[in-house]
């Protein structure tokens, strides 16, 4: 069997540089910074100053966890082949040449994201040394999520297959992989065509419920002292921004002023214990979570008033206390007025008198009993779906689904291209209740979108206030961003988005297959396909939820492609109805910490049978000679053993190992820590279909364990890592050593406790014989505090 180059060398060091650069969440000075880095001329990179090109896929749908493009083809590519081939073939190969030609020439970031592999010279050397052509390899992704994997490999020339488990991943993928490579620049066109007429028809039919010149509203949740009835605007904290901040002044009537200021105010009501607040007008204490529920009991008390056609304003307003409006000039506040409280209540008007029109497209379903990620706001009175939004978001949402929909309908004559057009739309419609809910908060100068709260705590919540955006003169545009053109700077719309993938895939769409399915069948689901490359970056441990979370998207999703459901959009996941409310669960493979609704599932065990039940089936499906690649990182070690004893289980053993960059580096900042505590790298574990050695001696274990923890050191020391990681890492691969052999007398979990014992003592020895950087200095230069 000829051994890959992946089992040889990697370029740890560049990819994880650009895998740094592409993931930076605001990336602008690690692209400058870049530019430098490959002698970019400071002219060209003061004529493009902040103004890069920038479409990513990230910008077309959220989804958790994606990795980075520049690893995820760097991987396949180095799986595919053979070890002969030297780094300077590989770096054109990947494309790594063409970077400073593609930000000069086309102001793009220079990553490897926006330059394409050199196809041709795959092609060349396939022939040479496996004889056979790129589309003759078949490389899988039997967890696709996001989809970087398969796209990239697509991009490489190869036949790809992207699965998911999760029909909002399976939407992405479609709209990411398919629906692009299929149609190409004709699609581009069609779609942004649609987006603009989605966008006039919101101004006509929306727009007389905004002001026309504003960019959003800071929304106070208001409640009532169940005391003395005063009338409490809850505030996060009284600051907008650097400069600006909110004073309020409470009197005698039990009523309150709101003015803004330069200067830092307090707020008046703030207790000194956490989580109380203490009544303005009566001093009492009201727990912060008491007051969530008594807002929340308003909130729904009004939709459903509204929907029985009753409206009383004075409750309105002073349950959704519309503070300031931020306008169009930059920087700009201001309190909002008689004006912006009418134009509210006229939204609110018309949701009563177009309920009946306007069910049919709502999300009016219960978020389920065993949605985990939604249980606080749960536990603070919401029920159903659509009870996540003021009625200003309902009508808007209800309204721009219904018109969606009715395109749908009128697009299902042009089958799966008009499939795709409808998609996209699906997208956008999606961002904008990712915008425009009462889980949206305001931070320091722009509005986080609902998913925020998740991003840092894994549960959706709500807290003191909320945003709104200016949906049809503001929030559209930027959402679609139908005016995008590659002189400019990007937003993060999806018509760029759309157009860049377009481009880069168009024509290749016979080579790419996308499933809804488990992959505990992949090999049923693939029949009799047997792959080369199966390229995997599974669910770590407990790290998301991915069901619960997508499954506000789904909402929208299902109203709104229902023509296409069971058409175009197909699931062949057992025991699921593609058209129920409920994402499935029950076959996702992750450990829930509360497992109070299930039933003797997702705990570590389950996770570690499912995981083996998962790799069998790769194995399956798997040629001979093929490849495993599976992505994994977790600061327990626990979890590294799930991992390595389900290989075990599916007859796998471990080539190499290498560490990655694949985070976004952002997530220090939120932690607040200097990174020495996070891990930031992901281990890509290299498997073969297993050879064992047999009979092994101890001390042949301990040299084979050594073996690999110094390769790991090795390929650790090309990167600045944390000490954490340090320690987590070569613990790991220790472990992963004993994949290799088999002992006599000894069961696999005797053996991996033996690895780690071997890892213990010699961890010190190896840190003490040469020093690898523990900080993470050049971390720093791609974080960027918010202002
Ligand atoms: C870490 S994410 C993949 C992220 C992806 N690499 C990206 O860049 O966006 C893991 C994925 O596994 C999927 N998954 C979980 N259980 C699965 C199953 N039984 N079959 C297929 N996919 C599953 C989840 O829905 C999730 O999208
Ligand atoms: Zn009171």
């Amino acid at each position: 069997m000829k051994m890959a180059l992946i089992e040889k060398w990697f370029p740890v060091r560049e990819i994880s540089r650009d895998a740094a650069i592409e993931m930076a969440y605001k990336a602008i000075p690690a692209y400058i910074k870049h530019c430098r880095e490959l002698k970019i001329s400071e002219k060209r990179i003061k004529e493009i100053g902040r103004e890069f090109y920038d479409p990513k896929i990230r910008s077309l749908h959220p989804w958790f966890a994606r990795r980075p493009c520049s690893v995820s083809r760097a991987l396949t590519l180095s799986a595919v082949l053979p070890s002969e081939v030297d780094k300077n073939t590989f770096m054109k190969a990947v494309g790594w040449d063409s970077k400073s030609k593609a930000c000069i020439m086309g102001g793009y970031p220079p990553i490897l994201f926006y330059v394409d592999p050199d196809r041709n010279l795959i092609h060349q050397i396939l022939i040479k040394y496996l004889g056979k052509k790129p589309k003759e390899i078949i490389v899988c992704d039997p967890m696709a999520g996001g989809g970087s994997i398969p796209l990239e490999s697509l991009r490489l020339g190869f036949k790809s297959i992207a699965i998911d488990y999760n029909p909002v991943a399976y939407l992405i993928l479609k709209g990411t992989i398919e629906y692009p490579s299929l149609f190409g620049d004709k699609l581009a066109k069609l779609a942004n065509e649609e987006f603009k007429r989605l966008i006039s028809y919101s101004k006509d039919v929306l727009g007389k419920f905004y002001p026309d010149d504003s960019e959003g509203y800071i929304i106070a949740r208001g409640i009532k002292c169940q005391k003395c009835g005063g009338k409490i605007p809850l505030l996060r904290t009284t600051q907008i921004n650097s400069n600006t901040y909110i004073s309020l002044h409470f009197n005698s009537e039990k009523e309150f002023e709101v003015n803004l200021t330069r200067y830092p105010t307090k707020l008046p009501y703030e207790s000194e214990k956490r989580g109380e607040i203490i009544c303005p007008y009566c001093n009492i204490p009201i727990s912060k979570k008491e007051a969530y529920k008594i807002w929340t009991k308003t909130h729904v008390e009004i939709l459903n008033e509204l929907k029985r056609g009753v409206i009383n304003e004075e409750k309105i307003l002073s349950t959704y206390v519309l503070l300031v409006r931020q306008t169009k000039e930059k920087e700009k506040y201001i309190i909002c007025n008689e004006n912006d409280n009418y134009l509210f209540l006229e939204a609110c008007k018309t949701l009563m008198e177009s309920f009946k029109e306007l069910e049919k497209y709502l999300p009016l379903d219960k978020i389920p009993d065993n949605n985990e990620v939604f249980s606080n706001v749960k536990e603070y009175g919401i029920k159903y779906w659509y009870e996540l939004f003021n009625p200003r978001q309902l009508l808007v949402i209800g309204t721009l689904i219904k018109y969606a929909r009715e395109r749908c309908e009128e697009l299902l004559s042009q089958g799966k291209l008009g499939a795709a057009i409808s998609l996209y739309l699906a997208f956008g419609i999606s961002k904008v209740a990712d915008y425009n809910s009462i889980l949206t908060s305001w931070k320091q100068g722009t509005i986080r979108d609902s998913m925020g709260s998740y991003a840092q705590s894994r549960k959706i919540t709500y807290s003191e206030w909320f945003c709104e955006a200016i949906v049809p003169y503001r929030n559209l545009n930027w959402i679609f961003e139908p005016d995008a053109s590659s002189k400019r700077k990007t937003e993060g719309g999806i018509y760029p988005v759309v157009d860049e993938l377009c481009k880069r895939i168009g024509g290749l769409g016979k080579n790419a297959v996308i499933i809804n399915g488990d992959s505990r069948s992949l090999s049923s689901l693939l029949g009799n396909t047997k792959v080369d490359v199966i390229n995997v970056d599974p669910p770590y441990f407990d790290t998301h939820i991915y069901s619960d979370i997508s499954e506000y998207f789904w909402q929208i999703f299902r109203i709104i492609l229902e023509p296409y459901i069971g058409k175009e959009f197909v699931s062949t996941i057992n025991g699921w109805n593609i058209r129920s409310a409920q994402v499935p669960r029950e076959g996702e493979i992750i450990v829930r910490k509360n497992r109070k609704n299930s039933k003797n599932i997702f705990d570590k065990e389950w996770y570690t049978e499912q995981m083996s039940i998962f790799l069998k089936e790769c194995y399956k499906t798997l040629k001979d000679e093929g490849v495993l690649l599976v992505w994994f990182t977790h600061k327990s070690l626990d979890a590294w053993e799930t991992v390595i004893s389900a290989l075990c289980n599916a007859e796998f053993y471990v080539t190499r190992i290498w560490p990655v960059t694949s985070e976004l580096l952002t997530r220090l900042v939120t932690k607040g820590g200097n990174g020495d505590s996070t891990l930031n790298r992901t281990l890509i574990i290299v498997a073969r279909k297993r050879k064992i050695v047999k009979d092994v001696k101890e001390n042949e274990l301990k040299d084979h364990v050594i073996k690999m923890m110094k390769e790991m050191y090795d390929a650790l020391s090309e990167l600045d890592v944390t000490e954490v990681e340090i320690n987590t890492f070569l613990q790991a691969v220790a472990m992963c050593a004993v994949t290799r052999v088999e002992m006599e007398g000894k069961n696999i979990q005797e053996l991996i406790s033996q690895a780690k014992g071997i890892a213990r003592e010699y961890i010190p020895k190896l840190l003490k014989e040469r020093y690898i950087k523990k900080k993470n200095t050049n971390l720093r230069d791609f974080l960027v505090f918010d202002i």
